[in-house]
């Protein structure tokens, strides 16, 4: 059999097993394998497709990191309206709900129906449809009628399956709802703060953002998940075989989606009720967000019986929980100065306990936002713990206004240096542009010392704050040159804590690389992106002198974080800084040690198979040695090694006169 049959061959068993994998982690949470092993998998298939692009197809999982970014989205007309559903909230209305189907269906009132009740998701809904069992289009509600074709962004979401699985109809569309979890939730915030990124108000913000991301590479890196639940367009004669919204779900999970395990037949509206009830006690404790239970007639010839009214099912309603939500007072409007100067408004209220949590400061994000809401300080505010973790202000009690009230004017200056603060071209924040401004200092450094970053031990906010008002410190590198006789005599300081704090500093210089870039605080590098920049760069003056299409070469490094550490690291009070970290004594341990650095400052593009070497080894031999991979071959390469059957890169590297190795000749010089 020829090359290209075999790999064409092992192209789909690879597909197979992967998605497989895929299913058991996202959808089942039961993993067969492990991540390494996986990862191996992987790489197998994706190197094997970039020697063959033209047996790469548009289903395969290694297309669900991302594809090029759109310039819009374009529209997607569902074939089915995406309807919406009436709600309850009270049992009276569960009632009235039960008794208008039977009406409808002129069945007796003391008959029992049977309903399926399940869990209402809080998150965005979509539609996904299958021509054969590929998923060809993903599409957002829109306005129910019309809506965004997001597939791209839908195809990074490693539970939603890209082929179904058993016997499927031609075309099929499936409903569901995309959502984020609560960890995960807590965990992208942590990073977005880490990173000095704007956060997500609450799951659902996080989960519609995410998947209206032009660039799909950036929704590939959220932790997006979601529960299907219906059928929107379907074959006859399959929606006939599912008679129950029962074995809907049954099918929907044989097919390969998560497909949620609560859900309760109910016979009557009594036993809907218990449910409701049920769910309500373990609500807080539930991984995602939900805001109410479906209740749905169960027999699908029943519901088809009964038809719309009003663009919503006649045999369904949403029984919806009351929100979390109280009044309280805004006592005051605080404005913080963040590391990179971005000032956050954060209103101060009159603590009130909201659904358990007691709440008593709240973000109100950026200017804007308090413009749109008109807060004011003095007002009565509904106040909303929206995705169980974040509080936010909903409305201004308007009644309760008082009549002298003014509208809050945020500050043209920064509240602390008093320089001008302004709102850069396409963002919502407002900046102080001192980069001197003492707020900044305090926070960068206190940033630089946390337990994630340089994590220097006793060295809080309020120490960091001391001491730079005092003048001890303007950077963080300052802290390197502290002596016990300058501390010791300091109000609240004595012999035995000067020493511990000038010896935590010490102690701190051996972090790891990827701490210290971390700890830079570098606008959008956060602990992941540091991690990454750490391996791929060994050391920092690498890193600082690493040019714009090296950054980009990276998988995970976009525009808008390569311009952010381009711009840090121009700075010339930034590398001076670096300079005096280096001086400092500050020499950072990065990942395996190297071999040798024979190949230092070499970058090797390495294509075709080659014969004593997996690809992954080769490239670990060039990292080992002190030099760097690259994916493509740019006039920066420096050489590229060629196995059996390279393709296109060759060309590329014969074109631009990049000097060319057989595998031999790499192993004699590593
Ligand atoms: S069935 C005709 N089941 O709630 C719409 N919807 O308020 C039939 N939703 O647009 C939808 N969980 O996005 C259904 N278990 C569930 C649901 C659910 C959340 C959403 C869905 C719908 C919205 C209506």
């Amino acid at each position: 059999m020829k090359s290209k049959d075999l790999a064409a061959r092992r192209i789909e068993q690879l597909s197979e097993q992967i998605e497989k994998h895929n299913h058991h982690y996202y959808v089942l949470d039961k993993p067969l394998i492990s991540d390494q092993e996986y990862d191996q998998l992987f790489r197998e298939l994706d190197s094997l497709e970039k020697k063959y692009p033209e047996l790469r197809t548009a289903n395969s999982p290694t297309q669900r990191v991302g594809a090029p970014p759109l310039d819009k989205f374009k529209k997607h007309s569902h074939a089915l309206p995406m309807l919406s559903l009436a709600n309850a909230y009270s049992s009276e209305e569960i009632e009235d709900f039960d008794l208008r189907v039977k009406k409808f269906l002129n069945m007796p009132v003391d008959q029992t129906i049977e309903y399926w009740a399940e869990l209402k998701f809080d998150g965005l809904s979509m539609s996904l449809t299958y021509e054969n069992g590929n998923l060809t289009v993903a599409a957002t509600r829109g306005d129910g009628t019309v809506g965004e074709n997001v597939t791209p962004n839908i195809k990074t979401i490693r539970s939603v399956p890209l082929r179904l699985n058993g016997e499927y109809p031609p075309l099929i569309e499936v409903r569901g709802e995309i959502l984020i979890s609560h960890a995960d939730f807590r965990k992208l915030n942590d990073e977005r703060a880490s990173a000095d990124e704007d956060l997500f108000a609450n799951p659902r913000n996080a989960a519609a953002g995410s998947v209206r991301q032009l660039d799909s590479s950036i929704t590939a890196n959220r932790p997006l998940t979601g529960f299907w639940y219906s059928l929107g367009a379907a074959d006859d004669v399959w929606r006939r075989s599912l008679k129950t919204q029962q074995n809907i779900l049954e099918q929907l999970r044989r097919w390969g989606f998560k497909v949620s395990s609560t859900g309760e037949l109910c016979k009557g509206v009594a036993q809907v009720e218990k449910f409701y009830n049920e769910i309500q006690a373990k609500r807080e404790s539930l991984p995602f967000d939900i805001d109410g239970i479906v209740v749905k007639v169960n027999s699908v010839r029943l519901q088809d019986e009964l038809g719309f009214v009003a663009r919503a099912p006649r045999s369904m309603i949403a029984y919806k929980y009351p929100a979390r939500q109280e009044t309280s007072v805004v006592k005051d409007i605080l404005v913080q100065v963040g590391r990179t100067g971005a000032l956050t408004p954060v209103a101060i209220l009159e603590p009130v306990n909201v659904g358990g949590v007691v709440v008593s400061r709240v973000t109100l994000h950026n200017a804007q936002e308090i413009e749109r809401k008109d807060v004011r300080i003095g007002d009565t505010v509904v106040v909303q713990r929206a995705g169980d973790v974040i509080p936010e202000i909903v409305k201004v009690v308007q009644e309760k206004r008082k009549s002298s009230s003014v509208a809050y004017a945020f500050p043209k200056k920064c509240p602390s240096c008093g320089a001008r603060a302004v709102i850069e071209d396409d963002e919502a924040v407002t900046r102080c542009v001192n980069t001197d401004c003492q707020a900044q200092i305090i926070e960068t450094i206190a940033h630089f010392a946390s337990k994630d970053a340089m994590n220097i031990d006793g060295l809080g906010f309020r120490i960091v704050e001391n001491f730079v008002n005092r003048g001890l410190l303007k950077d963080s590198a300052d802290l390197y040159r502290l002596q016990k006789t300058d501390l010791e005599h300091l109000e609240g300081f004595g012999e035995k804590s000067a020493s511990n704090i000038v010896a935590a500093i010490a102690e701190s210089k051996k972090r790891a690389l990827s701490k210290i870039i971390f700890a830079l605080g570098i606008r959008h590098v956060g602990e992941t992106i540091s991690k990454i920049l750490a391996n791929k760069f060994g050391d920092l003056n690498a890193l600082a002198n690493a040019s714009e299409t090296e950054l980009l070469e990276i998988h995970e490094i976009g525009p808008e974080v390569a311009k952010s550490v381009l711009n840090w690291f121009a700075k010339e009070k930034n590398r001076s800084m670096i300079k005096k970290l280096e001086q400092a004594g500050v020499k950072p341990e990065s990942g395996p040690k190297p071999l040798s650095q024979k190949l230092k400052g070499l970058t090797f593009v390495v294509t075709g198979t080659l014969s004593k070497l997996s690809r992954t080894q080769a490239h670990e031999l060039i990292e080992l040695n002190g030099g760097s991979v690259g994916n493509s071959v740019t006039k920066k390469t420096s050489f590229l090694v060629v196995g059996e059957d390279a393709g296109s890169k060759l060309d590329k590297a014969k074109s631009l006169g990049v000097a060319i190795l057989t595998e031999e000749e790499f192993l004699k010089k590593v």
